[in-house]
């Protein structure tokens, strides 16, 4: 086992984070492959919390290396402000340890103008997005106007390819009769950031492919989930890149023979940040209570998520549009004391159960979730690393949320220290963390 994809398998905040800095030792590089600085995982260094947005987790480990993928969308600024705050915390950031694709897309300052305008005018449908300027940069990407990283390194051009974009945004905002950008001032500070990416980028798809014939391990890291993916999630109410383990290979430039396994986290329950269908989510008192005890607010916005039964449906869906090997069940303990426990084994709709996934949120926001009720534990998990030393109903939770998803559930996350973790003895993720 050498190349693994690490996969959200809800609507992310599964805990993607905590799993990659426990795998990160058995690893050479860590890559991003999606997304932006809509992502967000927290991280305590010392006494101090710091949230990482943009740059894999793996740059606390020293002699790992970190690559933002030609698939994710890099906002310039905050990738600068990231790296400055890191080497606050005296994490000196260098080009052996940071690399980023030539080919990442750019996400500039009228991005989120745009992004601003657009979901105002969904009204009622908005995506509940960021606001981070995800959406219209990877809408620049496909219609082939986006600039890149690599165009930091030819400043003349960063500028004419700079000016053009403006122009156009211009000409659609005077004719929204929005605010125009001031072209002089985006190019300046765009422009000014440049010696701070330059050194950074590179092409990372042949060093990648280059580092697995050297024998290298690479641990794929994915941001969002399989939920809020652009093909296979909730369309419209999803991100805009593709979350799911394909997404790994064109975010990298890996082939796909070379993804030698898959591990998707799941948390014990499911949270939605954002707009759009969630058929298990709770709107009563239960839910509050999986939101503050989870603490379960966006790392990126401060949202409070909204909270749901564990969908064994959903998770189902995900073990197979990803190839999952293996699952990480987090935050078991977090359903600690509830009395029942409910799982939603599959859907209804207009009184028929479904077969399949609707692919319309129309739809799935008008299914009836039909569920199983487990017995709870009033026993603490907390801190728990042997799974034989958890609640009796506590194994036979975890066990039946493996039938029901038809993958081996091999780590259990018992809270949010890195030891407070059970590994299951013989299961892939023990051999992937020994490899
Ligand atoms: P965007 O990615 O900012 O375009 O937002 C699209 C949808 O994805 C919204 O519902 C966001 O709340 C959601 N989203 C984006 N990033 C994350 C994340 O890291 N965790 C959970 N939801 C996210």
């Amino acid at each position: 086992m050498k190349n693994l994809v690490i996969v959200g398998t809800q609507w992310g905040d599964e805990g993607k984070g905590k799993l990659v800095d426990i795998l990160t030792p058995a690893f050479d590089i860590v890559a991003r492959y999606q997304g932006g600085h809509n992502a967000g995982h927290t991280v305590i260094i010392g006494d101090k919390r710091f949230v990482l947005h943009l740059i894999p987790s793996g740059i606390l480990h020293t002699d790992k290396l970190c690559v933002i993928g030609n698939g994710v969308v890099v906002d310039p600024k905050a990738l600068v402000d990231e790296i400055d705050q890191l080497e606050k915390l005296g994490i000196n950031v260098t080009p052996d340890q940071l690399r980023i694709s030539s080919r990442a897309h750019l996400i500039l300052p009228y991005h989120r103008v745009i992004e601003h305008g657009g979901e105002e005018r969904r009204g009622k449908e908005k995506v509940g997005t960021t606001m981070r300027g995800i959406g219209p940069a990877y809408e620049d990407k496909i219609g082939r106007r986006g600039l890149r990283a690599g165009d930091f390194l030819d400043e003349e051009l960063l500028i004419e390819k700079l000016r053009t974009n403006i122009e156009t945004v211009n000409m659609l905002q005077e004719a929204q009769k929005a605010h125009l950008i001031d072209e002089d001032e985006l190019v300046e500070e765009v422009v000014s950031l440049a010696p701070r990416i330059q050194p950074y980028v590179c092409d990372t798809p042949l060093l990648l492919n280059r580092a697995v014939k050297q024998g290298k391990r690479i641990l794929l890291e994915g941001a969002q989930a399989t939920m809020l993916d652009i093909d296979f999630g909730t369309y419209p109410f999803v991100t805009s890149s593709n979350a799911t383990a394909g997404g790994a290979c064109t975010g990298t430039g890996l082939p796909p023979g070379k993804i030698t396994g898959v591990l998707g986290i799941a948390k014990a329950y499911t949270t939605r940040v954002g707009s759009g269908p969630f058929p298990t989510e709770l709107l009563n008192e239960t839910g509050d209570k999986l939101r503050a005890k989870g603490f379960e607010y966006g790392a990126s916005t401060g949202r409070p998520r909204r909270c749901g039964w564990f969908d064994a449906f959903v998770v189902r869906y995900s073990v197979a549009i990803n190839g999952v090997n293996s699952i990480a069940l987090t935050k078991l303990d977090v359903l600690d004391g509830i009395d029942e426990i409910k799982v939603c084994t599959g859907y209804k709709y207009e009184g028929k159960q479904l077969v399949d996934m609707p692919f319309d949120a129309k739809k799935l926001e008008g299914v009836e979730p039909i569920y199983e009720t487990l017995p709870g534990w009033t026993e603490s998990t907390v801190g728990v690393t042997d799974f034989d030393k958890l609640p009796q109903n506590a194994q036979a939770y975890v066990n039946r949320l493996s039938e029901l998803v038809e993958c081996e559930i091999s780590v259990v996350s018992t809270g949010p220290e890195r030891n407070q973790t059970i590994v299951r003895p013989g299961t892939c993720f023990d051999k992937w963390q020994n490899q």
